[in-house]
């Protein structure tokens, strides 16, 4: 597969906002302007309490529906989690899996979040793996080791999944809510190391194949650029996804 065989994707991540009542309205303004954004896979990440009524609203849609995390067990004694399941029984297609924010104050690490990766993709959801480093990580040029390891984790249980069942999402934690975004180089330059990463560990098909987003402080105004980069499949978008006009405008600029 060549490389312009990816089919960009931008996926919202809303995090801990909206009510119900907020996520119909978002919804029902959200997919008949998606309805018309036929080279973009669009994906919109809701907590859980909108998660039903998201899902049924996209049903006969082009929209992915996910959740933000789930649990790899199926069922049992997990007071407070949510399984693969679970997920799928209320018709949801995709998951967020090992956000920094997930790891870094709910404390997942790398095996958890492995795991999770296996799980969805054996459950039949698509797993947005994220990775990404801190500040202090890149500043003392330890970048490379710590998104290596993440990644390396993840491939080591993924066993044989091919590279369109799952999605990888570099987020450095540094531009996650700060406005100050990666350059659109810097962007490049980590995701292409992922993907030769994944060439190394498993092979040409899989690391062609497979879509890696960026994340972090992703506008409309900044969007064009990020998304020029050649190794750059999409974005994944907190902040600018909120409000649907300004989600609309990342959709568009994906459609490269
Ligand atoms: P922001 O777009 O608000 O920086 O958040 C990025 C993010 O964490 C998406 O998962």
């Amino acid at each position: 597969m060549t490389e312009g065989a990816r089919r960009p994707m931008m996926a919202a991540n809303w995090k801990m906002n909206k009510t119900i009542t907020e996520a119909e309205r978002y919804m029902a303004a959200l997919l008949p302007r998606a309805a018309n954004s036929g080279g973009v896979d669009v994906a919109v990440f809701t907590p859980f309490t909108c998660l039903g009524v998201a899902a049924r609203m996209a049903e006969n849609s082009e929209v992915l529906v996910g959740a933000q995390n789930f649990y790899f067990e199926d069922s049992g004694a997990f007071t407070g989690e949510v399984s693969a399941p679970l997920l799928l029984d209320i018709g949801v297609d995709a998951v967020v899996v090992g956000h920094s924010e997930r790891r870094e104050v709910f404390g997942e690490t790398d095996e958890v979040v492995a795991k999770k990766a296996k799980r969805a993709v054996d459950a039949g959801m698509l797993p947005v793996i994220c990775v990404g480093e801190t500040k202090e990580e890149r500043d003392s040029g330890g970048m490379w080791d710590k998104v290596s390891g993440q990644i390396k984790a993840v491939m080591d249980e993924l066993g044989d999944a091919d590279g369109n069942s799952v999605v990888f999402a570099y987020e450095p934690i540094w531009a996650i809510g700060t406005g100050d975004t990666a350059s659109p180089e810097d962007a490049q330059e980590a995701i292409e190391q992922i993907r030769g990463l994944l060439r190394e560990t498993r092979d040409d098909a899989f690391a062609d194949s497979v879509r890696i987003l960026y994340g972090g402080s992703v506008k409309p105004d900044n969007i064009a650029e990020i998304m020029a980069q050649e190794d750059v499949d999409g974005g994944l978008v907190g902040g600018a996804s909120l409000e649907v006009e300004s989600f609309e405008k990342l959709i568009e600029a994906a459609d490269k």
